[in-house]
């Protein structure tokens, strides 16, 4: 088997007129750790909810093939029982419930013998989660509750974990915290697919990476290939110069090598 996720010429539209994504394809290796960039509205949550199989009667067309098994057609359930989680942007965490029963749910269905080793585990990647056992997930700060998704998410032992944002609100501190823990899961043999708008930090985790802009991919490459591209640095890694204005994405837009 040479491929893990492939995707191939897919279309995802809204109320069937809008393109999201439009002849999407993009390839994921295992083991790795995969990073898709992009302005707002390019359809990198489109993406992620389209593999997850959460949009109804799409993709429209074209094919997602994980594991050599096509899944563009089947439930979301089905999809995650295949070991594909997904971790939206606003986490989707039970509110209500403590950190604990949360925790609980990530292992909802396994019957394997080491679920009590993950839980040990996802204490050991974030000790204050063990502090909070007990508090109710919607009191936990940001940086917290996005800890708890990702423990939650690892304890359903994923084969493909997808992630929305995972550095969105949080401080410079616990942003590198979280995805230092990416890095650990990952080297448990997890392939991560992550969706980020802060390159920087997501470059410095990933091995590959995606630009994603209208619902296409227009630039790939290793991470060390588009930190050196002289577009990425200026349009996603801030380098050389103040963020950028309307009139630089326009000049951008006309020089651009894609
Ligand atoms: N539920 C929806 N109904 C209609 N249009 C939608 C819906 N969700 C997204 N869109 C549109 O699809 C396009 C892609 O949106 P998407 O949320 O995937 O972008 P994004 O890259 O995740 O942006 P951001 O960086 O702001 O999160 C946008 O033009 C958006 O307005
Ligand atoms: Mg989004």
């Amino acid at each position: 088997m040479d491929h893990f996720l492939k995707i191939s010429n897919v279309d995802t539209l809204y109320f069937d007129r809008i393109y999201a994504l439009h002849g999407l394809t993009l390839e994921i290796k295992k083991g790795e750790i995969f990073a898709i960039m992009g302005p707002n509205g390019a359809g990198k949550t489109t993406l992620l909810r389209t593999i997850a199989g959460l949009l109804k009667d799409q993709p429209k067309k074209g094919i997602i093939d994980f594991n050599g098994r096509q899944i563009q057609r089947l439930t979301p359930e089905k999809i995650s029982s295949l070991g594909i989680v997904y971790v939206p942007e606003d986490r989707g965490l039970f509110r209500e419930l403590t950190v604990k029963e949360n925790l609980d749910l990530g292992c909802w269905g396994r019957r394997d013998d080491r679920i009590k080793a993950d839980l040990d585990y996802v204490y050991d990647l974030f000790p204050i989660l063990k502090e909070r056992e007990a508090q109710q997930a919607e009191t936990l700060s940001g940086g917290e509750q996005q800890m708890l998704a990702i423990g939650r998410a690892f304890l359903r032992n994923p084969k493909l974990l997808m992630l929305d944002e995972p550095s969105l609100g949080l401080a410079p501190l616990i942003a590198r915290n979280v995805f230092d823990a990416l890095i650990k899961i990952s080297g448990l043999g997890t392939t991560i697919l992550l969706v980020e708008q802060n390159a920087k930090l997501a470059l410095k985790i990933a091995n590959y990476g995606y630009i994603l802009e209208a619902g296409r991919i227009v630039l790939q490459g290793t991470a060390s290939e588009l930190m050196e591209n002289r577009d990425v640095q200026e349009l996603y890694l801030g380098v050389g110069g103040e963020n950028i204005s309307p009139k630089g994405w326009r000049l951008y837009k006309k020089r651009r090598s894609w």
